[in-house]
């Protein structure tokens, strides 16, 4: 049986981790990348991944000029985090009859900030017989997937709380970069009103999909301010020194609220120097679960897994835009991939 074949989008941090575990798995082979970073286009990709070796396979900035040459599966996509954005890099895939599997959190519940996109996508996908899914650690599995798979063993549900708690400082730059790790508080607010930095982003996604999965009708999901963390002593990653009164990360919780309660609260924190890491998910209803992972999983790691492991299930998929709660539960392709299909 041929191996499944992929083409990477995007080579930064998260992108070029998945190629690199790409390379590990047997039944899988990458066919194509595409990036538009200039110190990429036009290298080879174990020079861009700084392997010892060629792979023959070399980074193009055109999307065409890939997939027209290129048989390929699926497209693994990891370039950014807004539907927006992203859109325009996506829904030319759709011609090729290829699988796209995306890191951009709103991909991972677009309906709710993007419903006009995501009609468009599913219309792209159901007319090429392919199918777009956003996926990853958070939004895609921590918050949501896991939640909702939790409350699969529940006769009845008043609310749900999840918490994440990380220390970012093991986490990749950008990411360190988006939550404002080493600004001044007043950089911090000024970048976050500007949008020069993110924060997170996926707790209404989560959110929607929550809610969705339960066939609650929420009032309204509302998403508080990002807070920045302060540093209240030096703390420091590889890359970024926090001095004490400096920002060392964030603090953001979102409510899906219904019947004027706050029915699932999602409360995401992560700075350098977090002592306790933590995943935890409470659901108060019958019967209460209360599961807690300790210390919590490791974002970039598990982002990159998810990717890779959702390979099979997407080229298993319905045609259209799918999420996580549309697919099988998930579950790790550890051995040759095409013995998951
Ligand atoms: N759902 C989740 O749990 C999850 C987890 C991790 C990451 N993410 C998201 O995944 C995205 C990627 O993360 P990252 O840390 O790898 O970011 P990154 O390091 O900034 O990498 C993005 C890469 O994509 C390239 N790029 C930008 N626009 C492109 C385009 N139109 N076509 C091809 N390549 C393009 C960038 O080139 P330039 O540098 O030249 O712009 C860069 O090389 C982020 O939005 C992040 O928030 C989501």
């Amino acid at each position: 049986m041929q191996k499944i074949r992929v083409v990477c989008c995007g080579m930064g941090a998260v992108g070029s981790r998945i190629a690199r575990l790409l390379l590990e798995k047997e039944g899988v082979e990458i066919v194509g990348v595409i990036d538009i970073a200039k110190d990429k286009v036009g290298k080879d990709l174990g020079e861009v991944l700084e392997l010892s070796k060629k792979l023959g396979v070399v980074v193009s900035d055109n999307v065409d000029t890939v997939l027209s040459k290129a048989c390929c599966d699926v497209v693994v996509h990891a370039t950014g985090s807004y539907l927006k954005t992203v859109y325009e890099q996506i829904a030319p895939l759709a011609k090729y009859g290829v699988n796209v599997i995306s890191t951009c959190e709103e991909l991972s519940y677009p309906y709710l900030t993007e419903p006009e996109l995501a009609k468009k996508l599913e219309a792209l996908g159901v007319k090429y017989a392919m199918t777009f899914l956003g996926t990853g650690i958070n939004p895609g599995f921590l918050m949501d997937t896991l939640v909702i798979t939790l409350t699969g063993v529940c006769q009845k549900i008043d609310k749900i709380k999840a918490v994440r708690v990380m220390n970012a400082a093991t986490r990749r730059v950008p990411f360190q970069k988006k939550i404002g790790a080493g600004l001044s508080v007043s950089e911090f607010k000024e970048k976050i009103a500007t949008r020069k930095i993110t924060g997170h982003v996926g707790l209404e996604q989560s959110i929607g999909m929550i809610a969705s999965a339960l066939r609650w009708d929420l009032d309204k999901i509302q998403p508080d301010q990002v807070k920045p963390v302060i540093a209240h002593r030096q703390v420091e990653s590889d890359a970024i020194r926090v001095k004490k009164g400096q920002v060392a990360g964030i603090r953001q919780t979102a409510h899906g609220i219904m019947k004027r309660e706050d029915v699932i609260t999602l409360d995401f924190q992560a700075y350098i120097g977090a002592e306790e890491e933590y995943d935890s998910i409470t659901i108060d209803g019958v019967p209460p679960v209360h599961q807690r992972i300790s210390p919590c999983v490791h974002g970039d790691i598990a982002t990159v897994a998810i990717i890779v492991n959702s390979i099979p299930k997407i080229m298993n998929a319905p045609p259209g835009l799918v999420t996580m709660k549309d697919l099988p539960i998930p579950s790790a392709a550890v051995e040759d991939m095409r013995k998951s299909l």
